[in-house]
């Protein structure tokens, strides 16, 4: 739809934005806590908080301090938190065992949320890169990521975060057909009610950097994840992704990265009128932050002008490590 518009001098677009009042009157989308999902990593420990060198102001947090953090984030009005375990090098092996283990990290961390802050939806990822030894996401063999071994895998790792106690379970390994053998095993296991937020299209990104620090993988990671994460240069085969995985029972979808593929968020959403969220990515973030600790950017400014594109580009909602920060601005504006 195109309004019909005079021409100048009867048209003067600058009328709209005159006043403060007349810009907010003309507004067409707006940003709230309840577009954003707090990604969060956790390690072992008691009373740990460390920083991560490569995102400044994010810190790996012991289980009681993720409780805290969940906690203020529901204080905030922050809907979601999502958890990411910094898994203990000598956990990590070939098969994976550690990533369905029902007392691992990340299931450790669902429950005590859960316990605590029974408000606040705890969604986890599913995928074996933090449990493996060579980094990858998938089980490798002769090089190779074996696509249905690692969905049996990931049908165990999504059973176990369901039965502790996950809202939301996020896909994010790209392999093919986890989607539907999540869902049945969930269905058939009386896990009805959880809901799949997949990874549909997750690019092979070199703007994970950072992430990959934060969780420990980037020294285990041999070679890349071409084979399974996307071609960058691809934007019809993220809508067949993103079909495919609601048809196998996802509830909602993701583009990741964000800012790089706003184009596809507005694709998705405009497409399918799905739930459509996307990933701000580690790398997005340390960019902001390098560039405003430098005093070369207003990080303040930037992020909040970061995170209205998403929404401008159709999504519901997004996951970012700015949660807090955003939410404790809006909270002070009113
Ligand atoms: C791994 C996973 C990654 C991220 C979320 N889940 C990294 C990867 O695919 O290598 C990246 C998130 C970020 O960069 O902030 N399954």
């Amino acid at each position: 739809m195109r309004p019909i518009q005079a021409a100048y001098p009867a048209a003067r677009f600058r009328r709209v934005r005159r006043t403060d009042a007349l810009r907010r009157l003309t507004q067409e989308h707006t940003l709230s806590v309840n577009d954003l999902i707090w990604p969060v990593f956790v390690r072992d420990g008691d009373g740990v908080t460390e920083p991560v060198a490569s995102m400044p102001g994010v810190n790996r947090l012991s289980i009681d301090n993720v409780v805290r953090a969940a906690e203020r984030a529901a204080g905030l009005g922050i809907p979601a938190i999502c958890l990411f375990p910094y898994t203990d090098p000598a956990k990590k092996t070939e098969a994976c065992e550690e990533a369905w283990n029902p007392e691992n990290l990340a299931n450790r961390a669902i429950r005590a949320i859960k316990a605590a802050v029974p408000e606040i939806a705890v969604m986890t990822d599913v995928a074996l890169d933090p449990y493996n030894a060579n980094g990858h996401d998938g089980i490798v063999r002769d090089g190779v990521i074996l696509n249905d071994e690692t969905v049996e895998a990931l049908v165990r790792m999504s059973l176990a975060q369901a039965e502790a106690g996950a809202d939301i379970l996020g896909p994010s390994d790209m392999m093919d057909g986890r989607i539907g053998a999540m869902r049945a095993a969930l269905e058939s296991a009386g896990h009805k009610d959880v809901t799949i937020m997949s990874y549909s299209a997750k690019y092979a990104s070199a703007f994970y950097g950072p992430f990959r620090d934060a969780v420990g993988a980037s020294g285990a990671l041999k070679g890349d994840k071409k084979t399974y994460q996307m071609n960058a240069a691809n934007s019809d085969e993220a809508l067949r992704l993103i079909e495919r995985d609601l048809r196998e029972g996802a509830d909602m979808v993701m583009v990741k990265p964000g800012m790089p593929y706003l184009d596809i968020c507005q694709r998705v959403k405009s497409t399918f009128g799905v739930p459509t969220y996307a990933y701000q990515v580690s790398g997005e973030y340390a960019m902001i932050k390098a560039a405003a600790q430098n005093g070369w950017i207003d990080g303040e400014k930037v992020m909040l002008e970061s995170l209205m594109a998403f929404r401008r580009a159709g999504c519901d909602g997004v996951l970012t490590y700015f949660a807090p920060e955003v939410a404790t601005i809006l909270g002070a504006r009113g």
